[in-house]
């Protein structure tokens, strides 16, 4: 992601049953000092076409840092058919990974060689690399097991949510949330989204962001990869009304 945009463009994008719209004075979130509607609310975007000189801007890929670098390729291309494109060992001590998923057509079928993913490397969408650092005093540098960095989530498309919690079962993927399912308060979802530390949220507060959150990702699938990251797993078919 990371830009900051990506990560939660989906939720947002998911608000069907909210209020449209917000007062003009209450636009900026996390403003509530003056007359803030209730509620849900969505604030929709007016904003005027793009600088011409961003012209061609995209984003092109995230980056993990990843503890063990076999397990994350194997992970992200034998569970999510992405492909591997390449490993720059660039020393002992510091490699970098870029998979992706095949495109044209976006079918899945991987029909693009090896040269061919390379060449259009740049000019993709959606690609994960992996960052793997060992400094030579450790064996393996410390996971995000401790959400001490900004990243929230991966959101990844999928056409048929529940034949992939299926193909994630067998897999042996953990799933936090299976389609249909209530948001869990248990687990990772104790401290709402991965947001941080919920301890000063009241029994309120917190049933509110478990309800809405149910609401909006009902339909999706929250699992985790090999360092527990957060996987968002969202159907391609899904209306946007509000
Ligand atoms: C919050 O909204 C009020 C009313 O529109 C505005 O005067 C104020 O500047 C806003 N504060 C912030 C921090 O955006
Ligand atoms: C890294 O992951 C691979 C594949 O899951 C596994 O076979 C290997 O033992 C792991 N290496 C370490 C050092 O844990
Ligand atoms: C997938 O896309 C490729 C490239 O457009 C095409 O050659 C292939 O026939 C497609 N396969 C299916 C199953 O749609």
């Amino acid at each position: 992601m990371f830009g900051s945009s990506l990560k939660s463009i989906s939720i947002f994008l998911l608000l069907q049953t909210a209020q449209c719209c917000a007062p003009n004075d209450a636009r900026q979130a996390g403003n509530d000092t003056n007359s803030t509607p209730e509620h849900p609310y969505v604030v929709r975007g007016d904003d005027s076409p793009a600088d011409l000189q961003t012209t061609g801007y995209y984003v092109n890929h995230f980056s993990l840092n990843v503890n063990n670098l076999t397990r994350s390729i194997d992970f992200y291309t034998r569970v999510f058919g992405m492909r591997f494109m390449f490993t720059y060992h660039l020393t002992p001590h510091l490699s970098f990974t870029y998979v992706t998923h095949s495109q044209g057509g976006r079918n899945g079928t991987g029909y693009q060689t090896n040269g061919e993913l390379i060449r259009e490397k740049n000019n993709n969408g959606g690609a994960i690399e992996f960052v793997h650092f060992t400094p030579p005093n450790k064996k393996d540098i410390e996971g995000p097991k401790v959400r001490a960095t900004t990243l929230s989530h991966v959101g990844m498309v999928v056409p048929d949510p529940k034949a992939t919690q299926e193909r994630l079962k067998q897999q042996g993927v953990p799933i936090y949330k299976g389609v249909g399912e209530d948001m869990p308060t248990e687990g990772p979802f104790a401290s709402p989204f991965y947001l941080g530390d919920a301890t000063n949220l009241s029994p309120d507060d917190f049933a509110a962001i478990q309800a809405g959150m149910t609401k909006l990702n009902f339909q999706n699938i929250f699992a985790e990869d090999p360092d527990g990251n957060l996987l968002e797993i969202i159907p391609r078919e899904e209306s946007i009304s509000f």
